[in-house]
């Protein structure tokens, strides 16, 4: 099947709050500058939020990661998981087609989506609450035929229940996942003939089921603000288990940021930058923001390249030439106040700090190379792209 970016998409993309928070969280997994490997968590939530991946969030995924949008897009098309176009507002309906399911009546449930959503898979329901597809064995074949929403598993089922369940599904109307004969779990279809003792005592339904049926919403959407946000290994203070406090949260708003000392230890730029807007000094406390010197255009149309930088891949150098940087000693001379002015024009903000820029591009500067610019040189590829 082709997966590409579908021809219609949406102006933009943003996680909601509580979402926002929750992937924020997901960074601090990670030691530093390996930030990447939380992109299919990202991209999961935000298909858990939309019901797709739709083009403005890989992007701001992206810029979240540091990352390429290329190879953000790659992840998203090599996982089948991920869908890749506008799916039901209600749900989308996965139907194993693998061969217990397939024995046991998937094709009388594939044949109730055609009748019922659309002829053909990854097609809106006329009503825009449905899509559908064949997927290849889910694990279930114990309970088969069974189809997958969302999170949930349904069951043992038939096609007259199956329909019924869309119908219900359509209305309005919660759902109980789970098998749909009165098995509980995966016992013979007779009842336990071992383990009896664990027969008493149980909840009405099965573990996920029972979550699902207390919820009492199977399909509903992930928000982020459902459940809660399950970051234990974040502190109360945002201070990560076992990392030096400067190692917090990206967002973490409590952190006067210690830049201008890596300055300090660094060594200083030779060239000079050459506009020189008004400068005012950062307050000890609360940091000002304050417009650093920037340029119309790269010295003798020679930018240097700021992909060097750990942490700043092609989007976030096309946003700081924007912005009016091109040479690495314009970045070694920010001070404080003058990374405050940066960091609230980034997307994702944190990052000067986090990844160290004003250390790196001091070194830059002056011919001096960090161990990720010549680790990038020599495989002539960047790390965070
Ligand atoms: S064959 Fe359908 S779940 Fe395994």
């Amino acid at each position: 099947m082709l997966r590409r970016l579908h021809s219609e998409q949406p102006e933009s993309f943003a996680f909601t709050p509580a979402n926002q928070k929750w992937a924020e969280a997901q960074l601090t997994k990670f030691p530093e500058g390996r930030q990447a490997s939380a992109v299919i968590p990202l991209l999961w939530r935000a298909q858990e939020q939309e019901g797709w991946v739709s083009k403005p969030a890989i992007e701001y995924i992206a810029d979240m990661l540091g990352m390429a949008y290329i190879r953000v897009l790659e992840v998203t098309s090599f996982y089948f998981m991920f869908q890749m176009q506008p799916t039901g507002s209600v749900a989308h309906v996965q139907i194993c087609g693998t061969l217990s399911c397939m024995i046991c009546g998937a094709e009388d449930l594939i044949a109730v989506c055609k009748d019922k959503i659309a002829e053909k898979p990854f097609t809106l329901s006329a009503d825009g609450k449905f899509t559908w597809e064949e997927v290849e064995c889910l694990g279930a074949c114990t309970n088969a035929p069974m189809a997958q929403i969302g999170k949930d598993y349904f069951e043992d089922l038939t096609a007259e229940g199956f329909a019924q369940m869309l119908d219900d599904l359509a209305a309005g109307k919660p759902v109980v996942p789970g098998p749909q004969n009165g098995r509980y779990a995966a016992e013979p279809k007779s009842g336990l003939t071992s383990l009896t003792e664990y027969d008493s005592g149980k909840t009405q339904y099965n573990a996920s089921v029972q979550l699902a049926a207390d919820i009492g919403d199977s399909v509903k959407r992930i928000q982020g603000d459902e459940v809660p946000l399950l970051t234990p290994w974040v502190g109360k203070d945002g201070v990560v288990a076992g990392r030096a406090a400067a190692a917090k949260p990206p967002k973490a708003p409590e952190a006067p940021k210690p830049v201008a000392k890596q300055v300090e230890e660094a060594k200083k730029p030779a060239v000079k930058a050459k506009s020189t807007p008004e400068k005012k000094p950062a307050a000890a406390e609360e940091v000002a923001e304050v417009a650093p010197e920037t340029l119309k255009e790269a010295r003798g149309g020679l930018p240097d390249d700021l992909k060097l930088l750990k942490g700043v891949g092609p989007k976030l150098e096309q946003t700081l030439n924007e912005l009016g940087f091109f040479h690495f000693d314009q970045i070694a001379e920010w001070g404080e106040a003058e990374v405050a002015w940066v960091d609230s024009r980034l997307k994702f903000k944190g990052r000067i700090e986090r990844d160290g820029w004003i250390a790196q591009a001091a070194k830059l500067a002056v011919g001096d190379d960090t161990d990720f610019a010549k680790k990038a040189k020599k495989d002539g590829r960047y790390e965070d792209e």
